[in-house]
């Protein structure tokens, strides 16, 4: 069986997704802090699926899971991933997301398990000094999020080579979108990401969307992202799943499109995907946003076999079938 941390929130459960059509039996942990139980059980609708309601801060909680199921590998998800929060609350992030991955990875080792697919992200690399960033570009994180994720790709090398831990860090740039059959989504108790908020403006509560800041220096003075479609990430996943498997090596692989788009493009997509003219204002920047981020990933391209298939119009169109659900939740 695969271990999937985390499962319960948005890009783990596409993953799980993904992997129980392949398929796969999966366990899923997850404190439910974040995640939702009802997505646990959509999955539940789909294939074999055992759910562990636990703690990675509790290494208790995750040792009863490795003595109760024969795990074979671990996909890590299971972490907080809030930029803004992570500056307000640094001790939550490093204790959760470094302190909590310790014990999952101490757990791994004392049963045997050598495999780990984690969840990374562009966040590492900090301030660009080049782009498109390919995986050598420096990791300087500016915020305790990025720092968090870094520390554990650092105890990830240290693992392999100390005990033959083999682990695949996947860096992720900007992720959108959801399941085209909408049983699954981005659901956010608090949500800061782009497209979910743009959608959520046309819902008519009183929240026009805002852009932050337009005096970027980029082609219409807004940020650039690389947006890269979840069911698309979901498929990196057990691409690099599988290369584990076989090569049983470790390594680390951008997952992004090479394509930029500023927030007015994204903008704008949305109110084509939506057919009508949504509110919008000009703010002040947000603290810590570079100017652009998109990905090189010729990498994964090359060694995965990965190419990204889904448009961004793709994901605006899932995410907004999904957003409608959740109005009525
Ligand atoms: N933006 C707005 N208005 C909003 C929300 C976002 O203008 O209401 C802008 C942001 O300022 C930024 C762009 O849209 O320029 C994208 O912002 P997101 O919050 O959607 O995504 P980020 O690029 O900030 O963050 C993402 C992940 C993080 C990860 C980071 C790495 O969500 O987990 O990429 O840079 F750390």
């Amino acid at each position: 069986m695969i271990l999937i941390t985390g499962a319960a929130g948005y890009i783990g459960s596409h993953t799980a997704l993904n992997f129980l059509n392949a398929g796969y039996d999966i366990v899923v942990f997850d404190n439910l802090e974040t995640g939702h139980i009802e997505t646990v059980e959509a999955l539940q609708k789909i294939g074999c699926v055992k759910f562990e309601k636990g703690d990675l801060r509790n290494i208790e909680d995750i040792d009863a899971v490795f003595s109760k199921y024969k795990i074979d590998a671990v996909i890590h998800f299971a972490a907080f991933a809030l930029v803004g929060e992570s500056v307000e609350n640094p001790s939550k992030y490093y204790r959760n997301n470094v302190v909590g991955t310790l014990n999952l990875l101490d757990t791994m080792i004392k049963h045997d398990i050598k495999k780990i697919v984690f969840s990374s992200t562009c966040a590492t690399y900090g301030e660009p000094k080049y782009t498109p960033i390919d995986e050598k570009h420096p990791q300087n994180p500016i915020n305790p999020y990025g720092m968090s994720k870094l520390m554990v790709e650092k105890i990830m090398d240290d693992f392999d080579r100390a005990y033959g831990l083999k682990s695949i860090r996947l860096r992720y740039f900007n992720v959108a979108g959801c399941d085209e059959l909408s049983r699954i989504g981005e659901w956010h108790e608090i949500e800061t990401h782009l497209i979910p908020n743009i959608l959520k403006s046309t819902f008519g509560q009183g929240q026009t969307f805002k852009i932050f800041g337009d005096d970027y220096d980029t082609p219409d003075g807004t940020c650039i992202r690389d947006y890269v479609n979840i069911e698309d990430l979901a498929q990196a996943h057990r691409l690099a799943f599988e290369y584990l498997q076989k090569e049983n090596k470790s390594d680390v692989f951008n997952l992004g499109t090479e394509k930029g788009s500023s927030v007015k493009q994204v903008f704008a997509e949305c109110e084509k995907v939506l057919g009508e003219k949504i509110d919008v204002e000009i703010t002040q920047r947000r603290p810590g946003d570079p100017a652009i981020l998109y990905a090189d990933a010729a990498k994964a391209k090359d060694i995965l076999g990965w190419t990204p298939q889904k448009s961004l119009e793709k994901s605006i169109k899932t995410a907004y079938e999904y957003e409608k659900i959740l109005q009525k939740k």
